[in-house]
């Protein structure tokens, strides 16, 4: 069968290339998507059990730094696009193995930017109708200051109609011309492929887009990450390991909302352009942690304030970057994009989801996983 596009996702069987395989799998019936995971401890293919049977869906398993294997794909599939996501992702794993991010994250990209390069050049055909996209994260950017007086009830920013938005931790965002200012061995290694990403746009003229997303949740989220970690441990009577005071303030977007995001850049957005990808959804690390015990008291039944006392103060990540908050006008502005849930509802569905998916959490949470969680957590 011959499709009307050929393209490659990376990272397809983590968290949110999964719900960028699902979108792209199930709305462009006439697009061959083939999913390149190396299946690392955060890829599942258990997260794509509801597509994995359609006929424009495809899975190899191969590690993105294998130059002459990702050469091979490209050819195989006569791949046109590539929107890369396979990453080392978790901050607190890139402090203790830096190097293992280094590999994956900025040779992985590159040897997938050679193979495309070099095929699609033997093509013959120029650049025309190929696209490489790249999904990077808010943190290149560094950390934000807390220049406003505390004390104001959430939700902390507003999207105005008027275009304008207001954060009650501090005047300033990322925006799309924010200079890079890595702090972890995890930002660092992601800045880096960016660059790179950049580098075959200036010296090849590859048609590149970049994209810079703020924290993203909801379901099939590897449970070492904030929100679904403590889900399951609030669900298990586990201590909620909250770092330093939790003052640190994350910008939230549901994942399905960032799919979005990354279906109407992949297809409308400019070549060689940036877009910053937010919801204006700013919250301190408690706050967050008080809306999630809240929220699965409730559901579970437990009268109010039944978790509270799983809160445990633990010492802080080293180097932990303060404040994210990422501006997105200029997506809203040039290609009509927006989030499209509330926190709250997107909040609840999201606890919901863990909890009535137990069996998932729990294939998940042994082997492997489980010697990481307690070389970090102890036996808890
Ligand atoms: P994840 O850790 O859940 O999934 C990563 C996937 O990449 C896994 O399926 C893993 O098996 C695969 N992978 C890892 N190394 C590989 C390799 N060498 N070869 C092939 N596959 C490999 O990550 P995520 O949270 O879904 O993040 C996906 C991308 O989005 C990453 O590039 C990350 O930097 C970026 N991002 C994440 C967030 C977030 O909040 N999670 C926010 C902004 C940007
Ligand atoms: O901003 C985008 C980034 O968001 C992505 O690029 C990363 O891939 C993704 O992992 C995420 O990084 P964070 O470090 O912000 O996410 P994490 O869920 O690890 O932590 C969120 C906040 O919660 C952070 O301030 C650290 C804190 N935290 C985290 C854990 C795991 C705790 O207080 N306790 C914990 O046990």
């Amino acid at each position: 069968m011959d499709f009307k596009r050929n393209i490659i996702i990376t990272g397809g069987a983590g968290f949110i290339g999964s719900h960028v395989v699902r979108l792209f799998v199930s709305k462009y019936p006439d697009y061959r998507i083939v999913n390149v995971d190396k299946l690392t401890y955060a890829g599942n293919l258990e997260n794509l059990r509801d597509v994995e049977r359609e006929p424009n869906y495809v899975f190899v398993r191969a590690d993105i730094c294998d130059y002459e294997r990702m050469s091979h794909l490209m050819r195989e599939y006569r791949a046109d696009g590539v929107i890369h996501l396979a990453a080392e992702s978790h901050v607190d794993r890139s402090i203790r193995d830096p190097f293992t991010f280094a590999r994956t994250n900025v040779l992985g990209t590159l040897a997938l930017l050679e193979a495309a390069r070099v095929y699609w050049e033997s093509r013959g055909e120029g650049y025309h109708g190929k696209l490489f996209y790249h999904i990077s994260t808010d943190e290149v950017y560094g950390a934000l200051e807390m220049t406003r007086p505390q004390g104001i009830e959430p939700p902390f920013s507003t999207s105005a109609s008027s275009g304008e938005h207001h954060s009650a931790y501090g005047e300033e965002f990322f925006s799309e011309t924010t200079r890079y200012n890595p702090h972890s061995p995890y930002s660092a290694s992601k800045a880096s492929s960016d660059h790179f990403v950049r580098a075959y746009h200036d010296t090849y003229g590859m048609p590149v887009i970049v994209t810079n997303c703020s924290n993203n949740y909801g379901p099939y989220q590897f449970p070492e990450k904030l929100i679904p970690l403590f889900i399951n441990n609030i669900r298990n009577r586990k201590p909620l390991p909250v770092y330093g005071k939790g003052e640190n303030v994350r910008d939230w977007l549901y994942v399905e909302d960032h799919a979005r995001a990354i279906d109407t850049i992949f297809h409308r957005g400019k070549v060689a352009e940036t877009y910053n990808i937010g919801g204006f959804n700013e919250w301190k690390n408690i706050d967050i942690v008080r809306v999630l015990i809240r929220t699965a008291d409730r559901l579970l039944g437990n009268p109010e304030g039944y978790s509270d006392d799983l809160i445990t103060y633990v010492s802080d990540r080293k180097g932990h970057d303060l404040r994210y908050a990422i501006d997105s006008r200029k997506l809203q502005r040039e290609l009509g994009w927006e989030p499209s849930l509330q926190f709250e509802e997107g909040i609840e569905k999201t606890v919901r989801w863990y909890l009535e998916n137990q069996a998932w959490l729990e294939n998940i949470s042994s082997g492997k996983y489980q010697n990481y969680y307690e070389s970090m957590y102890g036996s808890r």
